[in-house]
């Protein structure tokens, strides 16, 4: 399948981990995610290991995860701009390169509004559930949001498409068993209100 290509200008990696959830609404997004992820992480007995940070960008969530991170970005600049500290690696999430199972756990955080096709979306959390032996924590975009309404009026008057996708929150339970996995918690940062929207799941016979 092919890839939806994410290219990025050059300094894009220094700007995303220095600015990106630094100023404007960044920090309150950046509290509120990692609020998300530890409720979900919280009080779950995981197995031991390494968990797989994918798409890592440039580190922010690696330190949240319960065990020691294993970052990879298909962007080197990215990689390398991860502080040190963790094993990394350049590959892409469609051809992970490590066995099944190598993982403890695996997040899966702000990549899959940038992926426009079903189809791709499940070849992506197919490819995690293979190298995960415990939880995945994957984030989608809710389209039932008032935040994706206004995207959708911008681009209605006139404005440039919006480079996000977001479907519905039934769909992507839909597209996360046509992986393999079963949703066990779900957290949005602000329902109804937000599109950022958080997944705990499990393979479908764990
Ligand atoms: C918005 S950043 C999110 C980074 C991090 N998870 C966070 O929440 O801060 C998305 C990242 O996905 C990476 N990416 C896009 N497509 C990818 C792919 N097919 N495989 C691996 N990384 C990819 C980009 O290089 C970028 O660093």
């Amino acid at each position: 399948m092919r890839e939806t290509p994410y290219e990025r200008e050059p300094g894009y990696a220094l700007r995303y981990r220095d600015e990106r959830f630094r100023s404007a609404s960044g920090p309150g997004t950046d509290r509120r995610e990692r609020r998300a992820l530890r409720q979900l992480l919280a009080g779950g007995s995981w197995p031991a290991g390494p968990w797989l940070d994918a798409p890592c960008g440039a580190g922010r969530l690696s330190g949240e995860l319960p065990g020691p991170a294993v970052q990879v970005d298909r962007d080197p600049a990215m990689v390398a701009a991860c502080a040190p500290g963790h094993r990394r690696a350049c590959a892409s999430v469609h051809a992970l390169p490590f066995a099944d199972g190598t993982f403890a756990g695996a997040l899966c955080h702000r990549l899959l509004q940038h992926v426009p096709g079903t189809a791709e979306r499940v070849a992506i959390l197919r490819e995690l559930a293979r190298v995960t032996r415990g939880p995945l924590v994957v984030s989608f975009f809710d389209a039932l949001c008032l935040q994706h309404l206004r995207r959708r009026l911008r681009t209605a008057l006139g404005r440039p498409p919006s480079q996000r996708s977001a479907v519905g929150r039934g769909q992507f339970l839909r597209e996360l068993a046509a992986a393999g996995l079963r949703p066990l918690r779900v957290r949005a940062l602000r329902r109804f209100v937000a599109e950022q929207t958080l997944v705990l799941c499990v393979g479908a016979g764990g």
